[in-house]
Parts: C-alpha cells; sequence; structure tokens
C-alpha cells in the first residue's frame, strides 16, 4: 500500500460575526500513488475548502493532513516549499497573473527551479491544451475557458506527483474538456500521478478511477 495523501478527522469552521459555518465535518480520507480521484457533491458541500487544505493552502481548525507520510501543517514542514515542489494545484477561479502574458504566467513556476528551457516547456504544454496562439495575450484578453486552460499549463508544467484540481473544466465546452481530461488522463497514466479532482461534470468523473462523495462537509460512501 502506499499511501499519498491521508486525512484525520478534518474539520473546517469558517467563523463570521456572530456565527460560523462548519464547511468540512471529519473528513477521513486515504488515497493512493497514481489514484485519479474525482470529488463530487452538491456546491457549497465542502468540495474547495478540502483540496485548498489538501494543498495546504488553506489551514483546518481540527485534524490533520499527511502527504507522503508527512504532517503538512506540523511546524518543521512548512508548507510552502512542500507546495511548489510536489503540488500542481488548478483553481476554481483561475488566479493568474494578470500583468503578464500566457507564456509568462506559465514560464514563472519553471524558473523557480530552472530558467533553461522554460520557454520552450510552457509553450509546449500550451501548445498542447490549444492555446499556441495565445501565447502573448494577457489574461483580460482571453476567454474564460482559455484562462483555465493557461492555469492548467501552470499547475503541471513542473510534472508535480500530486495534482490538485478544482472543476477545471467548469468553463470548457465538451471538445477541451475532452483535451484537457485527455492530458490529466495521460499524466495519471504514464507519470503515475494522483490526481483529486472536484467537478460537477459526470462525463469528467468518468475519466477518474474512483469517485468520492461529500455532502454537507462529510464523506458519504
Ligand atoms: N471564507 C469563507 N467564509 C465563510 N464561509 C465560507 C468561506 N468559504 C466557503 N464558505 C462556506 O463553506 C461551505 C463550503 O464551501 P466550498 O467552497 O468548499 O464548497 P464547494 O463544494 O466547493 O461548492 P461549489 O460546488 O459551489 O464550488 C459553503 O457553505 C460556503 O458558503
Ligand atoms: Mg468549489
Amino acid at each position: 500500500m502506499n499511501e499519498v495523501i491521508k486525512t484525520r478527522h478534518l474539520v473546517k469552521r469558517y467563523f463570521l460575526e456572530s456565527s460560523y459555518v462548519e464547511a468540512l465535518k471529519g473528513i477521513n480520507l486515504s488515497i493512493e500513488k497514481g489514484e485519479m480521484v474525482a470529488l463530487m457533491g452538491p456546491s457549497g458541500s465542502g468540495k474547495s475548502t478540502l483540496l485548498h487544505i489538501l494543498g495546504g493552502i488553506d489551514i483546518p481548525t481540527e485534524g490533520k493532513v499527511f502527504v507522503n507520510g508527512q504532517d503538512i501543517f506540523s511546524l518543521k514542514e512548512k508548507s510552502c516549499p512542500f507546495r511548489n515542489k510536489h503540488v500542481g494545484f488548478v483553481f476554481q477561479f483561475h488566479y493568474l497573473l494578470p500583468e503578464f502574458t500566457a507564456l509568462e504566467n506559465v514560464m514563472i513556476p519553471v524558473q523557480i527551479y530552472s530558467k533553461e528551457g522554460a520557454k520552450e516547456k510552457a509553450e509546449r504544454i500550451l501548445e498542447r491544451l490549444g492555446l499556441k496562439d495565445r501565447l502573448n495575450h494577457k489574461p483580460s484578453q482571453l476567454s474564460g475557458g482559455e484562462q483555465q486552460r493557461v492555469a492548467i499549463a501552470r499547475a503541471v508544467v513542473n510534472n508535480p506527483d500530486i495534482i490538485l484540481a478544482d472543476e477545471p473544466t467548469g468553463n470548457l465546452d465538451s471538445k477541451n474538456t475532452e483535451v484537457v481530461m485527455n492530458l490529466l488522463k495521460e499524466l495519471n497514466e504514464k507519470n503515475n500521478v494522483t490526481m483529486v479532482i472536484a467537478t460537477h461534470d459526470r462525463e469528467v468523473a468518468e475519466y477518474c478511477s474512483r469517485t468520492i462523495y461529500l455532502k454537507d462537509g462529510t464523506v458519504q460512501s
């Protein structure tokens, strides 16, 4: 057994002025190396919250996350270097850098590790995602679906071991959904990348090897 992601009793409460929302109510998960998992459930069920915590982008109120056996919220293992090297994250809302072109947005994470070949690497992946003729557009000069594909390129360009994708095809037509899912499937099969993909789309879930259903912050079997 090769457990890549494990959570123990994850609870997330968002505190408002006089009340709070319990977005996750004690999630216990175990995901193995090379699994491609769909995360489904109604709007507000906690999918984005869970992905953010798995990626170390948000912190849980209670509970623990282990990635490759390491507690990612323990003091000595700061989440940032862990995240940069090992996890590719696709946000539900893309968060591209507005002042930079599509190409630059994808090159930036590569350049953290090596300047050499960053441009070619970024170009190759953008081309694969059908954006060959949009390399020099800034995000505001791209359609929503094009921005989404740039965000996917950015998440996968460093060959992460884990990809966490929050509705990666939410703005895409069926042709581009297929392009994106074929790329993710290929990374999963060829490089054994572990993936968790939040989606409302059954077709997307069909590319995955397992579906986890969330409802009201709990896992439905
Ligand atoms: N920053 C926040 N402050 C307060 N409540 C929040 C915050 N972020 C999320 N919530 C609440 O937590 C719950 C879970 O939100 P989350 O974004 O994880 O849902 P989701 O399953 O991703 O939904 P969707 O399918 O619409 O993207 C929701 O009820 C939401 O209103
Ligand atoms: Mg969401």
